[in-house]
């Protein structure tokens, strides 16, 4: 495993034990809204805190952009980590079982390494650029599927921007006519891991964050998919809406996305 990847795995290992002691006692949980319907707790600022820590300590010469406490360590220093250190708050706070840590590098402006880690089921999703894409140390391939027909998809409702509501049900209603079913399960990092390892054929959702992105991009891309935004150019990282699957799924997921997007999902 490289180097880099190895510390991100100690750090999330580490912050998965601050989750975990979390989820044992959610009487006890301490909750802020951000924004409407978006919420923060303790535990996604201390996890955060706990795989700061970690990476600052390897690598204190690089730099840091995390979801609840944004830009820390380094200026301008060309290895950025990207952290959402709990993707499913909302399931996390609810007592549901699906939540994940994640966790990117990019250097010089391209991804790297990359980690996706379900404390729960104490699955590790990886990626190293160039060298694969894995499941617990196991090679990971996105589907063969040739098209839509019998495709179970993965997506994610824009419960934070419901203005996109008119073009997410257009979108929903002629892709669910065409493929076998839809999941919601609510952490978008794992939904893309999931694309990566063939649970799902394909992903889309509008309006995600970087941190949500970053590290599930990488795996996908190293098991063999494309992850693009709906015009199927490179900016989902800044936009937020993103389609991953395999090169033939992606072609065929624009195509049906293309008639229903406003000019504010060209992008
Ligand atoms: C959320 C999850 C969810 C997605 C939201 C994200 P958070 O991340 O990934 O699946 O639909 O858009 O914000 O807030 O739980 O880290
Ligand atoms: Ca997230
Ligand atoms: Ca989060």
């Amino acid at each position: 495993m490289h180097p880099m990847l190895n510390i991100a795995v100690r750090a999330a290992r580490a912050a998965s034990r601050v989750i975990l002691q979390g989820y044992e006692k959610l009487d006890r949980l301490e909750t802020e809204t951000k924004s409407a319907n978006d919420f923060v707790t303790n535990i996604d600022k201390d996890a955060e805190q706990v795989i700061i820590e970690h990476l600052l300590k390897a690598y204190p010469d690089h730099s840091i952009v995390a979801e609840e406490s944004g830009i820390s360590g380094a200026d301008n220093s060309d290895y950025q980590w990207i952290i959402d250190p709990l993707d499913g708050t909302t399931n996390f706070m609810r007592g549901v079982p699906h939540f994940a840590i994640s966790i990117a590098l990019k250097y010089k402006d391209r991804l790297d390494q990359g980690l996706v880690y379900d404390p729960i089921r104490d699955e590790l999703f990886t990626a190293s650029r160039g060298a694969g894409a894995q499941l617990n140390g196991y090679r990971i391939r996105v589907t063969d599927k040739p098209d839509l027909a019998g495709n179970v998809l993965a997506t994610g409702f824009p419960f934070k921007a419901k203005h996109h509501l008119p073009a997410y049900t257009a979108i929903f209603t002629d892709l669910f006519s065409q493929v076998a079913d839809m999941r919601r399960a609510g952490s978008a990092a794992l939904d893309l891991a999931y694309v990566a390892a063939g649970r799902y054929d394909g992903f889309w959702e509008i309006g995600l964050k970087p941190w949500d992105i970053a590290a599930g991009e990488l795996i996908v891309r190293e098991a063999g998919g494309l992850v693009c935004d709906f015009t199927g150019g490179h900016n989902h990282l800044k936009s937020g809406n993103v389609v991953a699957a395999n090169p033939r799924i992606t072609q065929r997921l624009l195509k049906t996305m293309q008639p229903h997007l406003g000019e504010a999902l060209k992008r």
